[in-house]
């Protein structure tokens, strides 16, 4: 533990209570999660030097994340592990605002909406949103003078975590469910060299397990309970509010398993308001896969019950019966007006396939994002002209089984509606020229 206290605190959502930002803990006594809580009191930081920074190339400020630094979490320079995360694509691609760049409409077109952007934090160095909230995790690791750090994953969170970490010269640990995870993620973590542990259970296991093996260990554990994950997550609403010239879209749409994103991305937009750089705050829209949708059955009963489901769906990434951040993600949904809403596999199957027929593709959990958004335009729940931000959360390259087998149809109970089927030919010009 360093000796002098830091000025950010971690603050129980539920009592109120405070601890030393510095003290290694994910909960509070009574078993509350935490916040980081900063102090914005003593700060001069104006929009005006934020926009200077996102254009600057200095450490650490080229970084998405920590162009941020004092809001996110004000440690000591030297401490910062980044790979200059963060500065993705904001493509706008709804008929309205596609014109900026001559980009082609058809997912604003598939959605119904004319004024869609597409956030793709696939673009990030380990191909998904989580090297926002590892860069900051890894950070506050080092800071705090940790040799060993650990995760249960679907696989994007141990991606990144296996890659900052080795980065920085720590040992890591991942937990994830066998059989369960995609290859291009599970290619990703044995390779950054990370010691990959199969669960025989699905990720809910996997996360009851590696809270367990963290507490009797001393490793510390970089899941999403871990707040300063969710403080270098909450960036992504200062960048895309950036991206937008400081106007705040009407809504931001995001995918949710384990519900650290959804939390995330309404700490940020609560933060900006309060710093004054916005007046209005976005509404957010959280979308489930259907088989693994306990957040939104807790919604439709007005979050007055919550019950864990034995989850299932194509989209791996948020194969979660039981999210950890669930009260942080009832209080995003509630305080920003917001909504919850399921998509079924074919949904989810058929919007990717459009998000990658516009040649920027996603990994199926992404592609929430766009199943729910034009789900909610049919409800008449998001207007056709209202300004919607699609959270793409990772890479085509996660998940290419998913991809080839739409197109091969080859899903058991999924239909290749939009199938781009190969053909094959004799090697012979003739042959060939059949098919142009
Ligand atoms: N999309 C992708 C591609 C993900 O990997 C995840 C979560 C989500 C969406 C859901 O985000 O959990 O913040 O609601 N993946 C975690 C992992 C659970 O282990 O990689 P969330």
């Amino acid at each position: 533990m360093t000796p002098q206290e830091p000025t950010y605190k971690l603050r129980c959502i539920e009592s109120g209570d405070t601890y030393p930002g510095n003290e290694i803990r994910y909960r509070s006594e009574k078993g509350g999660l935490l916040e980081a809580q900063h102090d914005f009191s003593k700060l001069s930081i104006t929009r005006q030097l934020l926009d200077e920074r996102f254009h600057s190339q200095e450490f650490p400020y080229r970084s998405g994340v920590w162009r941020y630094h004092e809001f996110v979490l004000p440690v000591a320079k030297e401490h910062i592990i980044t790979r200059y995360e963060g500065n993705t694509n904001l493509y706008p691609v709804g008929s309205e605002n596609a014109r900026e760049r001559n980009y082609s409409t058809i997912v604003g077109d598939f959605a119904g909406a004319r004024n869609l952007y597409l956030k793709h934090l696939g673009e990030n160095p380990t191909g998904s949103f989580k090297d926002l909230g590892m860069t900051a995790g890894i950070t506050q690791a080092k800071a705090l003078g940790c040799k060993a750090v650990a995760c249960a994953s679907t696989g994007n969170t141990s991606a990144a975590l296996a890659s900052y970490a080795s980065l920085a010269g720590m040992q890591s640990y991942v937990f994830i469910p066998e059989g369960n995870i995609a290859y291009g993620k599970l290619s990703q973590a044995l390779a950054y060299g990370s010691k990959t542990i199969q669960i025989k259970g699905d990720f809910d296991d996997a996360m009851r397990l590696v809270q367990e093996i963290c507490r009797e260990e001393h490793i510390y554990l970089l899941n999403s309970i871990n707040p300063f994950r969710l403080e270098g997550q909450k960036t992504v609403a200062f960048e895309i509010i950036q991206q937008l010239g400081w106007n705040p879209p009407d809504w931001i749409v995001v995918p949710a398993g384990n519900l650290g994103n959804t939390s995330a991305i309404w700490k940020g937009l609560r933060e900006f308001h309060q710093l004054g750089f916005i007046n209005k705050i976005p509404r957010i829209a959280s979308i489930q896969a259907a088989g693994s949708n306990p957040f939104y059955q807790s919604y439709k009963n007005n979050f007055s019950t919550f019950e864990a489901v034995k989850a299932d769906t194509i989209a791996s990434a948020i194969k979660i019966g039981n999210p950890v951040s669930i009260p942080k993600a009832i209080d995003a949904i509630r305080k920003s007006n917001g909504v919850v809403e399921q998509v079924t596999d074919q949904e989810i199957m058929d919007a990717k396939a459009k998000i990658d027929a516009l040649g920027i593709g996603c990994e199926p959990a992404s592609a929430c994002a766009v199943a729910g958004t034009k789900k909610l335009i049919e409800q008449g729940i998001i207007g056709k002209d209202e300004v919607v931000v699609g959270i793409l959360t990772g890479n085509i390259l996660k998940d290419p089984d998913a991809t080839v087998n739409y197109h091969l149809g080859k899903l058991s109970e999924i239909k290749g509606t939009f199938a781009n089927q190969p053909v094959q030919t004799d090697a012979t010009v003739e042959s060939i020229k059949k098919y142009l």
